[in-house]
């Protein structure tokens, strides 16, 4: 690598890796060379990029464009997109994409309920903005939500974090 025209960084961190990362960046790296692009498209491990929710996610500059929910299926297209094509809207991701507007909606009104939601009323509010138990899990999972006692009844309170306050700038 010395003045590449793309550099695409790949999310290898724990979340991304449990749902194929490494996979898609050996395979990118692979399609890359076997195009004999190595020269102006760099393909890179990365550690977390803070969107371990959706990945496993890749960063392409200087386009400065995110991938998210990227398999090794998306990797011609994705080629297409770094050989000068189209960029694959599909796998988009930006503070604006429908998905994240939904997920924000979710955090803007979870915030509204001081001390946080009885688990059954943060469920109820993510089928509100399209999204199910598994999501509530997945969220509590990496970190953007958290679980805590009630100071009063000491019964389980579904709380936002910081992360999520942060990521949807709430
Ligand atoms: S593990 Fe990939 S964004 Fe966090």
């Amino acid at each position: 690598m010395y003045w590449t025209k793309k550099h695409v960084m790949v999310c290898t961190a724990v979340h991304c890796n449990q749902k194929g990362g490494m996979d898609v960046a050996g395979r990118l790296r692979l399609a890359v060379l076997r195009k004999g692009l190595d020269a102006e498209i760099l393909v890179n491990n990365c550690g977390t990029i803070d969107l371990c929710d959706c990945g496993p996610n890749i960063v392409v500059y200087p386009d400065n464009v995110i991938y998210n929910g990227v398999t090794v299926k998306d990797i011609p297209e994705i080629m297409t997109h770094l050989e000068g094509g189209p960029v694959v809207e599909r796998l988009v991701l930006s503070a604006t994409s429908s998905a994240e507007l939904g997920r924000k909606g979710y955090y803007a009104e979870a915030l509204t309920h001081d001390g946080g939601l009885p688990p059954e009323d943060a469920g109820t509010l993510a089928g509100k903005h399209g999204f199910d138990e598994g999501w509530i899990a997945e969220q509590l999972r990496r970190g953007f939500m958290a679980r805590k006692p009630d100071a009063e009844s000491g019964e389980d309170r579904i709380k936002v974090t910081k992360k999520a306050k942060d990521r949807y700038s709430l």
